[in-house]
């Protein structure tokens, strides 16, 4: 049902992803939006560019996208939701890690998500009931059973600094008891490592809904879980997510419920 929506989103994302890359080495405008968070010409650049390859094709869906888009009403309607450069501070900085995310959502729920990555020419599809795929190919997430011996990707609190204290006790706590953390600042790829086992699991505070929404319905194809610090499914607009392979679920959301603040803000 959606895959002419999916192909629509793949080629915008695709399309954005290679004038990311023309224009990483070149000089950019930068604005702050609120500490530590930064806005580029290059991401309203990507965004107008993004839009209106959809709108040329499905111009009855909504957009939520981070530069400019309204927010969406919860009927049956499909709404794109949009991250045209998730990584700013990355790209800000030539650091080479940071993507383009589009997800199709319907209510609450992603239905449809690509996520690529342009330095690797990496791209991550899923579709509702229909698997998930790395550049064509089926991907999974890992079978790591245990928490001991998972690989655990994470956000920082950048501009939540007033729960540093917590995230570091948390972060103390699972840096002891897995093979390591990962922070790549650039979510929604991390969402995508964990959808093809690179990652066994996730956590962080303070999410946007662009930054979920494509790569959470990556993970739930791949067969892994997703949940807000409540192991609730209010990870798209709840501001919270723990997500992993499912079966180190219980293990991280202990940890992280334990140490972290359970809402947004706190
Ligand atoms: P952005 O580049 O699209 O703003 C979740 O960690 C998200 O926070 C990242 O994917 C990134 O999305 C955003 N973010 C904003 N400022 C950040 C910073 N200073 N460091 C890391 N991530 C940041
Ligand atoms: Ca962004």
């Amino acid at each position: 049902m959606y895959l002419r929506a999916l192909k629509t989103a793949v080629e915008a994302a695709q399309k954005a992803g290679s004038f990311l890359i023309e224009k990483v080495s070149t000089e950019v405008t930068i604005e702050t939006k609120a500490l530590n968070d930064f806005v580029t010409n290059v991401d309203k650049e990507s965004e107008s560019l993004i839009i209106s390859l959809l709108q040329e094709d499905f111009p009855e869906f909504g957009i939520l996208a981070e530069e400019q888009g309204a927010k969406p009403h919860f009927d049956k309607t499909p709404y794109w939701v949009i991250d045209p450069l998730d990584g700013t501070t990355n790209f800000i900085h030539r650091f080479p890690i940071f993507a383009v995310s589009i997800g199709l959502c319907v209510g609450k729920q992603p239905v449809l998500g690509a996520v690529y990555d342009p330095n690797r020419k990496e791209l991550f599809t899923a579709i509702q009931g229909e698997g998930a795929f790395l550049n064509g190919q089926r991907i999974n997430v890992s079978t790591a059973h245990l928490l001991q011996h998972s690989l655990i990707g994470t956000g920082f609190p950048f501009r939540n600094i007033a729960i540093i204290d917590q995230y570091q006790k948390c972060f103390a706590e699972i840096l002891k008891r897995t093979h390591g953390i990962r922070r790549a600042g650039v979510a929604s790829l991390d969402l995508c490592y964990l959808a093809c086992g690179r990652l066994d699991g996730f956590w962080e505070h303070g999410l946007q809904p662009w930054d979920a929404a494509a790569g959470t319905i990556i993970i739930q194809e791949a067969g892994g879980k997703v949940t807000d610090f409540l192991n609730r499914d209010e990870f798209l607009f709840g501001r919270t997510m723990t997500a992993s392979n499912g079966i180190i679920h219980e293990e991280l959301q202990k940890i992280v419920s334990s140490t972290m603040p359970l809402q947004y803000p706190y």
